[in-house]
């Protein structure tokens, strides 16, 4: 028997103000879409930007649905319309934060098991590692090198061949 770690690094910055242009510009519009969200269940809007590899900005919320488990997450909102509209371009960054209208939104939120699996399978596809930027509205930002790193030992189209 062997025992093996699989650690990942996160960066940890005390506020956005210390990020560089095009990752504050990016979770600017995160923050600035949560208001887009259809979210009167959770009343927790959340919003996410991902620049493609051609510069493109384009942004998504969760959509939500009296029938709950109906309800899409931000982040799987956003690959599907980036799929569909854009050839399922490479993602270069995906920022994502949220407003949460019961409380507060000052720490970093981190995507569900489902949109971990999405962001995982789209990276495999486009062959390009997604870096994620996580932030409330204000605070602390996390950023990881690949979206990847959010799911170890993962299924893939590969374990079924
Ligand atoms: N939600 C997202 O859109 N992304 C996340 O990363 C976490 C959760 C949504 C799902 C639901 O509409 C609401 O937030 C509360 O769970």
């Amino acid at each position: 028997m062997i025992k093996k770690d699989i650690p990942f690094a996160v960066e940890i910055y005390y506020s956005s103000e210390e990020l560089n242009e095009s990752d504050s510009e990016l979770l600017e519009q995160a923050r600035a879409i949560t208001q887009q969200a259809y979210a009167p269940y959770s009343n927790f809007r959340v919003g996410a930007a991902a620049i493609l590899a051609n510069g493109t900005i384009v942004t998504a919320t969760n959509q939500e649905n009296a029938s709950y488990p109906v309800g899409i997450c931000a982040e799987r909102v956003l690959l599907s319309a980036i799929a569909s509209q854009y050839g399922t371009a490479a993602i270069i960054t995906m920022a994502i934060s949220y407003d949460n209208l019961k409380g507060e939104s000052k720490s970093p939120i981190s995507p569900c098991g489902i949109c971990r699996q999405s962001l995982a399978e789209y990276e495999d596809r486009t062959h390009q590692p997604i870096k994620i930027i996580l932030a409330g509205l204000k605070g602390e930002v996390y950023i990881i090198e690949k979206a990847n790193y959010l799911l170890p030992l993962s299924f893939t189209a590969v374990d079924m061949k």
